[in-house]
């Protein structure tokens, strides 16, 4: 079993075509050939049906949504959405039924000649520069007759402030629609960005195969009647370079594109030379930390060398780094939303833009270099050109600090043109020294690392509930900082920052400070009757019909709070998580009085089943506000919170593999070395011998652990069919945790919300 991939963010998709070829018969003779078929994918989650289509000239999905006879009216209604990731760009339409009774209007995508359901759409630009105007086509079928309500082209962005916020639209933006009765009987809606010259267009044309029907446009309205529909949606802004499945993944697990064909299909329509998308539909563009969270745990079957996936998650991290103070960027402003951000500024330009508002961003950089420029083979030998050193490994450093090659960042972010990537590793390790230094010195709470000023989010909880208000969150502090730490001393050692030699010993300093000294300031520590008490009165307050499973609480409850200085002037927020999970998963930590009880503690919550600890048959839950005590705990960290009672993929993932990498520290035997020339092991002073963790010997501890690692796994398989899903939550019914999509749940501040990774919304 490759548990690995069966941990992939793209887990166990449902369905998976390596297409036929049958869609390129059908596209239009200008179409470049591609040397490789086309690859599709096909995932149904009602109310949501999904299709991707990618091949050598696009890259495109289609959702369409079209309501259950249980589905919740005022968040779920007939809708066609198409994204490409090529400027993070889209097509949205909401339909409504004409007889105005809604839940009655469906729409479907069927299968026809054009495509299984999709097929591409190419036309060659107006001249020999102009770029080519391409998208997808397929047959839509509506069951009663219907109005097309809002329509909007352009940017996800621009979707999403609609989708997902207050339903806004910008007129600047909508009024530019135009509306056209063709003469062969379609209806077409015209959009020329913001940029004057990219437009977008979205055509319906009466499918004459099936139920003929007939669309007629009227007063910037289209309405149709029952039938069947040729779509087509198209647009001619530059396409990102595809990494072919074959490219995605590394020699060893190629195979993969047989075994699982869905999978590799999920993650090949994420991947892209210029960089890994965050995910479907919404996030098809840069994220840092999600595209490094991946890479992380994807790195064993991650193509490595010029041109991979691993590169193009670095290149995109080092390229977006802010010159200035050296911030990861979180997310990246591009396409048309970019101009109307700059419009917005009175600027006129189409300048991508990036948001640094995150602080975990930062840390994670570090971690991943190690990973792939000192414990890869083959990114050891890509470091000298990666970052534009003649040759990292066999020139002296002060060769290496003089040999730097003309400017290689700036071609995406012009903002850091005449630098290197190198400058930008360097100038991001500079920041994480500068802003780890003060604790390392004095260890106070004032000195820990803070959200930016003025934001109220800052790492992977960043929704309005996430940390409660929190201001000092619990995975930057204990986990991050010092494994980007320890990462920036093995990188300074091998000569990655030839400027900062001193680095390697300061860096490992800092990074023990920050390992033993920071879990303090978050310990939770509830009597065993407290706990039940608290259990029993969250069931209560929050109407969980379930067991409040008092009993199963056999000794003090102890966990870390989720961050810091809260709202309600909570100093310390009370929720049991799975932040553990951080330093379990990147920190080999040495100090066996805090080590084991740490292990024990975090195994024992996983094991609990909610609310007295965070295990439902749902999967294990990333929040239990349950022992906050207070009722402002249990109103806002609920199942319709995206940060709430609720599962996510990729915690799962790195839970499994961090309890598997603290339980491996047990095999380890004096013989044993440690990762290679670099592992932590390997530097202590007591020489190569990778000292083994006191836990190991505790049989109590040892033997929790290890269940805590199988029962999580038990419960990963029981879910497999989520784990392509960036989030997901349930429902008490029938006397048992049942999963739903989150998105159908009424989140606390209202709105609706899906998640990121969520390739089947
Ligand atoms: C149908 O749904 C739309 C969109 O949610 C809403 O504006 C409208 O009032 C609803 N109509 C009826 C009759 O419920
Ligand atoms: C459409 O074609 C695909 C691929 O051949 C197939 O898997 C799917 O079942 C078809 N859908 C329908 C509704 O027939
Ligand atoms: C697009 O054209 C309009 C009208 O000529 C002009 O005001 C605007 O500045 C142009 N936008 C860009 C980004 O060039
Ligand atoms: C219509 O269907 C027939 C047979 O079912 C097929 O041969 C033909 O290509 C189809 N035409 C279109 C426009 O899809
Ligand atoms: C067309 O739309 C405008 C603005 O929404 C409205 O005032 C007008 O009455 C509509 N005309 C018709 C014929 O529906
Ligand atoms: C895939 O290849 C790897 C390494 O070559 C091998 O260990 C593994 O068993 C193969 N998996 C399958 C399902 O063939
Ligand atoms: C980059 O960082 C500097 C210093 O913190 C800040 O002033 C600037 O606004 C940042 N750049 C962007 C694009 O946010
Ligand atoms: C843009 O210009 C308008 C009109 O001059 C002004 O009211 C507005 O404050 C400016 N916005 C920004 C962000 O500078
Ligand atoms: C890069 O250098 C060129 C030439 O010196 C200069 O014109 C340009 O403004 C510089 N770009 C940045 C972003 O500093
Ligand atoms: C819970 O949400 C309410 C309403 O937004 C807010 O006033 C309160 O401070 C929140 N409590 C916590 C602990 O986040
Ligand atoms: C928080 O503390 C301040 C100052 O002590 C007090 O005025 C305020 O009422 C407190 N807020 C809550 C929600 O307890
Ligand atoms: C921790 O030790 C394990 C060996 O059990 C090793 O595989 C891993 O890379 C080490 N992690 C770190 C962050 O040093």
């Amino acid at each position: 079993m490759n548990s690995l991939l069966k941990l992939s963010l793209f887990g166990s998709l449902v369905a998976a075509t390596a297409q036929s070829g049958d869609a390129r018969l059908h596209a239009r003779s200008s179409a470049p050939k591609c040397d490789t078929a086309a690859s599709t994918l096909s995932l149904s989650d009602p109310p949501y049906d999904n299709y991707f289509y990618s091949d050598c000239n696009v890259a495109a999905q289609a959702v369409i949504t079209s309501p259950l006879p249980q589905s919740d009216l005022t968040l779920i209604g007939p809708r066609l959405v198409v994204a490409w990731p090529a400027g993070d760009s889209g097509v949205c339409a909401y339909f409504a039924p004409q007889n105005g009774v809604n839940g009655t209007l469906s729409l479907e995508m069927v299968n026809s000649t054009v495509g299984q359901p999709l097929g591409p759409v190419y036309t060659a630009g107006a001249n020999s520069s102009a770029n080519p105007s391409v998208g997808i086509q397929g047959v839509l079928r509506f069951n009663s007759s219907a109005t097309l309500t809002v329509p909007i082209l352009g940017s996800i962005r621009t979707i999403r402030d609609f989708v997902e916020g207050p339903s806004l639209l910008h007129s600047e933006i909508q009024d530019a629609i135009q509306f056209v009765a063709n003469n062969d009987g379609s209806a077409s809606l015209q959009r020329t960005w913001l940029d004057n010259v990219t437009s977008t267009s979205l055509t319906f044309t009466p499918y004459s195969n099936g139920t003929n029907g007939k669309v007629t446009v009227s007063n910037r309205t289209l309405s149709f009647t029952a039938g069947d529909y040729l779509i087509s949606a198209s647009m001619n802004y530059p396409q990102l370079t595809a990494l072919k499945p074959s490219s995605v993944l590394n020699s060893a697990s190629s195979n993969l594109t047989t075994t699982s064909p869905g999978q590799a299909a999920a993650l090949s329509f994420l991947s892209y030379s210029e960089k890994l998308l965050a995910g479907a539909w919404r996030f098809l563009t840069y994220f840092g930390r999600d595209s490094m969270i991946s890479a992380l745990l994807l790195e064993p079957v991650l193509s490595s060398g010029n041109g991979s996936a691993m590169e193009a998650v670095i290149g995109a991290v080092l390229e977006r780094v802010n010159r200035t103070d050296g911030s990861v960027c979180h997310e990246e402003t591009i396409g048309d939303y970019a101009t109307w951000t700059n419009l917005q500024n009175n600027i006129t330009s189409s300048a991508m833009g990036c948001d640094y508002k995150m602080i975990d961003s930062d840390y994670f950089l570090p971690v991943l270099m190690q990973k792939y420029f000192l414990d890869n083979p083959v990114g050891q030998k890509r470091a000298a050109s990666f970052f534009k050193y003649l040759s990292l490994f066999s020139l002296s450093f002060d060769l290496m600090a003089n040999a730097r090659t003309r400017t290689s960042a700036g071609l995406v972010n012009a903002e850091n043109q005449n630098l290197t990537w190198g400058d930008l590793a360097l100038i991001s390790a500079e920041r994480i020294m500068r802003l780890a230094r003060p604790f390392a010195e004095k260890q106070t709470k004032a000195n820990l690392i803070h959200l930016k000023d003025g934001q109220v989010v800052g790492e992977w909880r960043d929704s309005e509930y996430g940390l409660g208000g929190g201001r000092i969150p619990y995975d930057v502090n204990t986990a991050l900082v010092p494994a980007a730490l320890r990462s920036t001393a093995a990188l300074a050692r091998q000569g990655i920052y030839p400027k900062h030699k001193k680095w390697s010993k300061l860096a490992t300093k800092y990074a023990q400070v920050w390992e033993e000294k920071t879990l303090d300031f978050f310990k939770v520590s509830i009597p065993q009757s407290k706990a039940q008490e608290l259990v029993a009165s969250y069931k209560n307050e929050s109407s969980f019909p379930g067991p409040d499973q008092a009993a199963s609480i056999t000794d003090d409850v102890v966990f870390h709070a989720v961050a810091l200085d809260g709202n309600n002037n909570l100093t310390k927020v009370e929720v049991m998580n799975t932040d553990d999970c951080f330093r379990h998963f990147l920190l080999n930590t040495t100090d066996d009085t805090q080590l084991t009880p740490f292990l024990n503690n975090s195994a024992t919550n996983i094991r609990r089943t909610f609310p007295a600890g965070l295990m439902t048959s749902a999967s294990m839950i990333v929040a239990n506000p349950a022992f906050g005590g207070d009722s402002v705990y249990a109103q806002n960290w609920t199942t319709g919170a995206y940060h709430g009672t609720v599962i996510w993929s990729w915690q799962l993932a790195m839970m499994a593999k961090g309890l598997e990498l603290q339980l491996g520290r047990c095999e380890l035997s004096t013989n044993f070395s440690v990762s290679g020339r670099y592992g932590q092991a390997k530097n202590k002073d007591n020489g190569n011998v990778a000292p083994i963790p006191a836990f190991c010997a505790d049989d109590s501890v040892y033997g929790n652990v290890k269940a805590a690692y199988n029962e999580l796994w038990d419960s990963i398989e029981q879910n497999e069919s989520q784990l392509s899903g960036e989030v997901w939550s349930w429902v008490y019914r029938d006397g048992d945790f049942q999963v739903t999509p989150l998105g159908v749940l009424p989140p606390p501040g209202g709105g609706s919300q899906t998640g990121k990774f969520c390739l089947p919304c």
